[in-house]
């Protein structure tokens, strides 16, 4: 074998191409992808799942949910809007400049009734010089990220997903098809627990028209023993049960539904970033103020 060298090597290239490709190129990009602290008031994020969630999420992914829900928003661009807050002291200097930017601002109506939107561009690369213009001339502008895209406008989500937002579920379940909504960021949209059990048992008496499936294996039909079980559906109409009965979730349905509920993936990233509004601020006591 004259030419066992060249085959060595032809061998050893293209096993450390596809190595370097499908293992060090991924390490390289988001290995390093650790929680982080992020918004207006600083929160951790993401957080791992308590408990009771991160078993549904294996109810989730036993049932196949994934096959007709995606958990991954996504997003076209952004937008930036830029909000004049203050006009300075100097009002001929500031509509001097806001004049430069655009003929149409230069009138004094635009610094009546701040703060106000009074430009958009399509991104920050566009808004730093427009702000730093503003800020020269003495008055206070502030650049509102938008994203947007047919899935934000849809509302299921304030940005698009990113790696980082699946940093604890093992495995990630973001699905590739739509045959129901997303629901990234389901738990913001329906917080209510008691609603999620209620569709799982008959989506279409939840949802008029729905074609989801219902999940009636997750929930007991059982008599009303001496006193009404307090998680009991409050069901009405032809899914109600007949008097004397109750219909449960079971362990399965309660985590489930607690999973579901606690899928929200919508504070602003580095990598995926939007203006969230301003935490409220937060009350620890309910004496009156002094
Ligand atoms: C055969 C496809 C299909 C499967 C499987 C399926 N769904 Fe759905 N799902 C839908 C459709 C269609 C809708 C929209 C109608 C509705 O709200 O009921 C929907 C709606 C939903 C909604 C309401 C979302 C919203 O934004 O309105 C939730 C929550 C949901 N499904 C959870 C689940 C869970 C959990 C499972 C697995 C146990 C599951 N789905 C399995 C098709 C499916």
């Amino acid at each position: 074998m004259k030419s066992s060298a060249l085959v060595f090597l032809a061998a050893f290239i293209a096993l450390s191409a596809s190595w370097g490709g499908f293992v060090l190129a991924p390490q390289l990009q988001l290995g390093r992808t650790a929680q982080v602290k992020t918004g207006p008031a600083q929160d951790n994020y993401p957080v791992a799942r308590p408990g009771l969630a991160a078993q549904g999420a294996e109810v989730y992914r036993s049932l196949g949910c994934v096959y007709c829900h995606s958990q991954s928003v996504g997003q076209e661009g952004v937008k930036c809007e830029i909000i004049l807050i203050d006009a300075g002291t100097n009002a001929t200097a500031t509509l001097a400049a806001l004049g430069k930017l655009n003929r149409e601002l230069d009138k004094p109506q635009t610094l009546a009734l701040l703060p106000k939107v009074i430009l958009q561009v399509a991104d920050m690369n566009a808004a730093d010089p427009i702000l730093k213009a503003i800020g020269a001339a003495g008055a206070k502008a502030q650049v509102l990220v938008n994203a947007v895209g047919p899935d934000i406008s849809r509302g299921w989500g304030r940005r698009r997903t990113v790696a980082q937002d699946y940093l604890y579920d093992l495995p990630v379940q973001p699905g590739s098809r739509r045959v129901g909504p997303d629901l990234a960021n389901l738990g913001l949209r329906m917080p209510d627990v008691n609603w999620q059990l209620r569709h799982l048992y008959a989506p279409a008496a939840t949802v008029p028209g729905s074609t989801m499936p219902p999940y009636r294996f997750l929930f007991e039909f059982r008599k009303i023993g001496r006193q009404p079980s307090a998680s009991a559906l409050q069901l009405s109409g032809k899914d109600a049960p007949p008097a004397g009965y109750e219909i449960v979730p079971t362990e399965a349905a309660r985590a489930l539904a607690t999973y579901l509920v606690s899928l929200r993936a919508n504070a602003p990233l580095f990598e995926s970033p939007f203006t969230a509004p301003a935490a409220p601020p937060v009350v620890t006591t309910n004496s009156p103020a002094k």
